[in-house]
């Protein structure tokens, strides 16, 4: 498992640093040369997306080069040897659009959420560069992923596609991801650039926040994706921030990405993003995507030719977005490493066991009084809803992966968009029933009483609780739909050895918890997810996942209690400044809330001890070395989180997540873990100053399993430091 990063490393770092300085230059006066080379034409060729999927209903063909129900398609300029780009969606592997009539059968991760709850920096990146080799040998050359959304708003219809509420650990996982998709040769697109943290309204809601607030919350998280992962782009999102639509907000796009960040890729328009030809090309987009079907208009074709012949946007600044794109492409070699599509290429076999890594360390024993790993004594098991028999979920939209062997489960949910409601045929039931010889019976929950008779004859009654979110909708609640409450209750009435599987978007209440003997998160497990619940059931596998978002108990804690808005375009405005920088744990701990589980919670089936905190803070940069050892029976893998809170300085939040390790311990074993904290983390943005500055202050280390479970503490002193915005100098 990866390291924190070690002073050995350094030596390496730079020289990798100046390899990619000089791919950086390479690339920029290779674009530099084509750009002057380009007549007008050519150059709102550049710029201008077209969908890739059929549009009966509007009468609409895309181009034949296209790769079919795909995203998008640029084309490419043959006498400049400029490659087409071919743009698929997403963050999870390579997605079909639900019209396919025989969709692409691709390996699917576990959702964005899960792979954040492994926090397993390995697993991020070896993930990314199976699906961005999918999409390789697929024919695409840039996939629309990582999904990066804070998790501000547990219900989010998204939060499956994002890396949870922490911008560290969700800014980390997201840029590895993005490192291995790019690792195809590939280009890869962070979004949805910014405060899209909501569906509710999503083509119109205005996130309102103010500037310290939000870059040290979500615009912290996408700046250490960019830094950490360098994506040739960034989409831009549907709702507006602070009174403009993030496609043409000259804050976000001129001001913090470009200017302050030094991005120097290209930002496209989410499928309907844009609003505008003029105040999108001045205020930052570089790229409109699919603007013939989505937009109101094809803003970026003939009005943007227009609005360059009559001097509204300068050539300047239309070269400067063609410039943007194409050195994206070439410093990630997709001129130089041409794509063509070889499905038969693609390694199912190998990626299934890629996936299945990520799932089974995605995995959040979240209660257990024992009753797990299951022993070689049970000798009875029910199985309860869920489709347990058949599949697992998986989140819908434009994200959808369609796995080999179809719909395990078809006429599930809408037949509409997000639908349909898609379970891959990786059965936990079948997959157990391999691990244990116990007489196992299922039925689908819909009985409650029937359930319940089940679970009373059974040594162990395991019930599937589901909630399925996707795209465009907020889920209702927290609660699991479809009376699965009161059914939980039911099983765990009649049995008291009862474990709850979860196959959830995001947070849900659990007015059962107490009942329950066990619960484990599985989240939407990916298509080997069947294997990798089995595995963690038994013990195969002991469990190391822990939670990226916080559980609330209710949605009486959230800082909105209800949502914003109602129908996608409702103009409303949703106040972020309620918890402003202060999102997931930080707002319980402000607020004095205890919530159902807390970040960072995780179990296993051993136990970990620490000891010998060490802090420094020579330089002002704060590192933590501490000793974990397997106290326990098992091998296991441990996640010391360390946290970081000032004594005076007054923070959006009593304290932050500064870093972390994931320890693989056999029983018995010990090892040194050092975690340095990046100083931003220590800091408080002064917009006057426009730097982040560090209060000379006495600064506490908390050594924690998870927000509130510290184990050892630690002060250091710090002295005053400012640090500029482009990052850590
Ligand atoms: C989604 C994007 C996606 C795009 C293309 C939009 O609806 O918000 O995440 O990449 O469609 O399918």
């Amino acid at each position: 498992m990866r390291k924190s990063l070690a002073l050995a490393g350094a030596a390496m770092l730079a020289l990798t640093m100046t390899a990619l300085t000089a791919k950086a230059e390479d690339a920029d006066s290779r674009a530099d040369a084509l750009v002057r080379q380009m007549t007008l034409a050519e150059k709102i060729q550049m710029v201008y997306g077209y969908y890739a999927t059929p549009s009966p209903g509007k009468n609409y063909t895309p181009p034949p080069e296209s790769v079919p129900y795909s995203a998008g398609f640029v084309p490419g300029i043959a006498r400049l040897n400029i490659p087409a780009q071919t743009e698929t969606d997403a963050g999870l592997g390579v997605a079909s659009h639900r019209t396919m009539p025989d969709p692409r059968p691709r390996t699917a991760l576990p959702s964005g959420i899960a792979t954040a709850a492994t926090w397993n920096r390995d697993l991020a990146y070896e993930g990314g560069a199976m699906i961005g080799n999918e999409a390789r040998l697929s024919g695409f050359n840039v996939q629309l992923a990582g999904g990066l959304n804070l998790l501000r708003e547990p219900r989010n219809g998204r939060n499956f596609e994002y890396a949870g509420e922490d911008p560290l650990l969700a800014g980390t996982m997201v840029g590895l991801q993005i490192k291995g998709i790019q690792s195809n040769h590939i280009v890869a697109t962070v979004k949805h650039f910014a405060f899209n943290d909501q569906e509710t309204s999503r083509m119109a809601v205005d996130a309102r926040i103010g500037e310290g607030a939000a870059r040290t919350s979500d615009l912290m998280a996408f700046q250490i994706a960019i830094e950490t992962g360098d994506p040739g782009s960034v989409m831009c999102s549907y709702n507006r921030v602070n009174g403009a639509y993030a496609c043409e907000n000259d804050w976000l796009l001129n001001g913090v990405l470009k200017g302050d960040w030094g991005y120097k890729g290209y930002v496209m328009s989410d499928w309907g993003a844009d609003h505008s030809t003029v105040e999108a090309a001045k205020f930052g987009l570089d790229q409109e995507s699919a603007g013939l079907i989505f937009d109101k208009a094809p803003y970026f074709n003939a009005a943007l030719t227009e609005a360059v012949e009559n001097g509204h946007v300068p050539m300047a600044r239309l070269d400067d977005m063609v410039q943007r794109v194409l050195r994206s492409l070439i410093a990630n070699g997709v001129f130089d490493n041409p794509v063509s599509r070889k499905d038969a290429e693609i390694d199912l076999d190998a990626h299934a066991a890629v996936t299945q890594a990520d799932a089974e360390e995605a995995i959040v024993l979240l209660k257990n009084n024992g009753v797990l790993p299951l022993t070689p004594g049970v000798k009875s098991i029910a199985i309860i809803g869920g489709h347990a028999d058949k599949g697992v979920l998986s989140g819908g939209g434009s994200s959808q992966v369609y796995g080999r062997g179809g719909l395990a489960v078809p006429n599930e949910g809408p037949n509409a968009f997000p639908g349909p409601m898609v379970f891959y045929p990786s059965s936990p039931m079948a997959a157990l029933q391999g691990l244990s010889q116990a007489k196992i019976t299922y039925v689908d929950g819909k009985d409650t009483a029937a359930a319940a008779k089940l679970a009373a004859q059974s040594d162990v009654a395991i019930v599937f609780g589901t909630q399925w979110t996707g795209e465009s909708l907020d889920a209702p609640s927290l609660s699991l739909p479809n009376g699965q409450d009161a059914l939980i209750s039911a099983v765990a009435k009649a049995n008291k050895r009862t474990v709850v599987v979860l196959e959830t978007g995001g947070p849900v209440s659990m007015p059962w918890v107490k009942q329950a003997a066990a619960v484990v998160e599985a989240w939407y497990p990916g298509t080997s997810g069947g294997p990798a619940i089995a595995r963690v059931l038994t013990g195969a596998v002991n469990p190391s996942g822990h939670l990226p978002a916080t559980f609330p108990v209710s949605e009486a804690q959230l800082p909105r209690p209800v949502i914003d808005g109602k129908d996608p375009h409702d103009r409303v405005t949703a106040n972020y400044d309620i918890e402003g920088a202060a999102v997931g744990y930080k707002w319980f701990d402000r607020q004095k809330l205890t919530p159902l589980f807390a970040f960072g919670h995780g179990l296993s089936y051993t136990r970990f001890a620490y000891s010998d905190l060490k802090v420094e803070g020579a330089g002002g940069m704060v590192r933590a070395t501490f000793t974990v050892r397997n106290v326990g029976p098992m091998a296991g893998a441990d996640v010391p989180q360390v946290y970081v809170s000032p004594a005076k300085t007054v923070w959006e939040a009593p304290k932050r997540l500064g870093g972390w390790d994931k320890v693989m311990l056999q029983p018995g074993e010990a090892k040194t873990v050092s975690v340095t904290v990046d100083p931003r983390l220590l800091a408080v943005y002064d917009p006057a100053g426009k730097t982040w500055r560090i209060a000379e202050d006495d600064y506490s280390v908390i050594l924690s399993q998870s927000a509130l479970a510290p184990v050892a503490s630690a002060k250091v002193h710090l002295p005053a430091r400012s640090i500029g915005l482009k990052g850590i100098d």
